[in-house]
């Protein structure tokens, strides 16, 4: 089970309690699961650990790592691991449980995998309405990053069978709940300092938000709404980053991968689900050392290496 390339037989449960708690129990030994929200089917793992989450990348053969959303169960779940203002607040009363994600600043002290966020200082929280990831999240304990169930680059999944099409063999297991009932991906907002931004258009309309929030939703200056995870830039390192590195030079703390050891490893094996699973968290700690640049040794552009690549190529850039 570790390594890229990990392979699975993939079955298909109908939702019910022994789906539940199968899937509750692959959740906690960090293996990713699709189930259905109302609006898409998710591909959830524990997003308290690293190593789940870089799993739903090596089965979604994502190309590069954008933060993930988090689902939680109600809102104090959420403010255990957010911090929401009063917009946030008026926001999550009146449309959660449902198809509405809220980006806020992440509690320091939260326990989120620093590749769930792809290390930024923020989280993107949704609760769901569905009670079938309800019920997951309930009896798993964990909070569950859930991108689409779906291959890269394939449109997202609203049954079971699309899942199937799109993941066999990828993923342990499939609940299958039926048709989704919105079809498409939550709305995405930010509010901060007495503005609401629009990040994604989903099923809870801008006019639905602006009542809610008693102050109209904003979109990007031009005053077209921003696409995905455009806003989120990523987490980038101050110190200047040089790449496939076999040694470190002058005042450089290495990152090393495989044979090269450096300051610290990626994965001392090789393997690519840990290396990805510590990526952010060694740009941080690179970042955050007393030497005045970053080496990184180079990471085999196959399987996970993929994403992994597009990620050091952007913190070089
Ligand atoms: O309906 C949905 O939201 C589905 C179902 C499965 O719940 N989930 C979903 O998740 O679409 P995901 O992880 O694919 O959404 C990722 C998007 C990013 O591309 C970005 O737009 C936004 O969520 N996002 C995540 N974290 C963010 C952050 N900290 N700041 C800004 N945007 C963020
Ligand atoms: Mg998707």
């Amino acid at each position: 089970m570790t390594g890229s390339n990990a392979s699975y037989q993939t079955v298909t449960r109908p939702y019910g309690k022994a789906a539940i708690d199968e899937a509750a129990a692959l959740i906690r030994q960090g293996h990713p699961i699709a189930i259905p929200t109302e609006t898409v089917y998710g591909l959830a793992a524990d997003a308290t650990n690293p190593e789940a989450v870089a799993r739903i990348y090596a089965a979604k053969g994502r190309p590069s790592f954008n933060p993930l959303i988090v689902h939680i169960p109600d809102l104090a779940a959420a403010e255990a691991l957010a911090m929401f203002d009063d917009t946030a607040h008026a926001l999550a009363a009146a449309f959660w449980p449902g198809p509405l994600t809220i980006v806020a600043p992440l509690r320091p002290d939260a326990p989120i995998a620093s590749i769930a966020t792809a290390g930024l200082g923020t989280i993107a929280l949704r609760c769901p309405a569905h009670e079938a990831m309800q019920a997951l999240l309930r009896v798993s304990g964990r909070p569950l990053a859930a991108p689409s169930a779906n291959a890269s680059g394939r449109i997202s999944p609203t049954r079971a069978e699309h899942v199937s099409a799109s993941l066999d063999g990828r993923i342990p297991l499939i609940v299958d709940a039926g048709a989704t009932a919105q079809g498409i991906e939550s709305t995405i907002v930010a509010p901060a300092d007495g503005v609401v931004r629009l990040l994604r258009p989903g099923p809870i309309t801008p006019e639905q938000i602006t009542a809610a929030a008693g102050f109209p939703v904003t979109t990007a200056a031009s005053g077209a709404i921003e696409a995905p995870g455009q806003l989120a830039s990523h987490y980038a390192p101050a110190k200047p980053v040089r790449l496939n590195a076999t040694e470190a030079r002058d005042n450089e703390w290495l990152i090393g991968f495989g044979p090269i050891a450096g300051d610290a490893s990626l994965s001392p094996q090789g393997d690519l689900v840990e290396a990805a699973a510590r990526l952010f968290d060694l740009l941080h700690q690179a970042d955050g050392s007393n030497r005045t640049a970053i080496a990184i040794a180079p990471v085999p552009h196959h399987g996970l290496g993929v994403a992994i690549n597009d990620r050091l190529a952007r913190a070089a850039a």
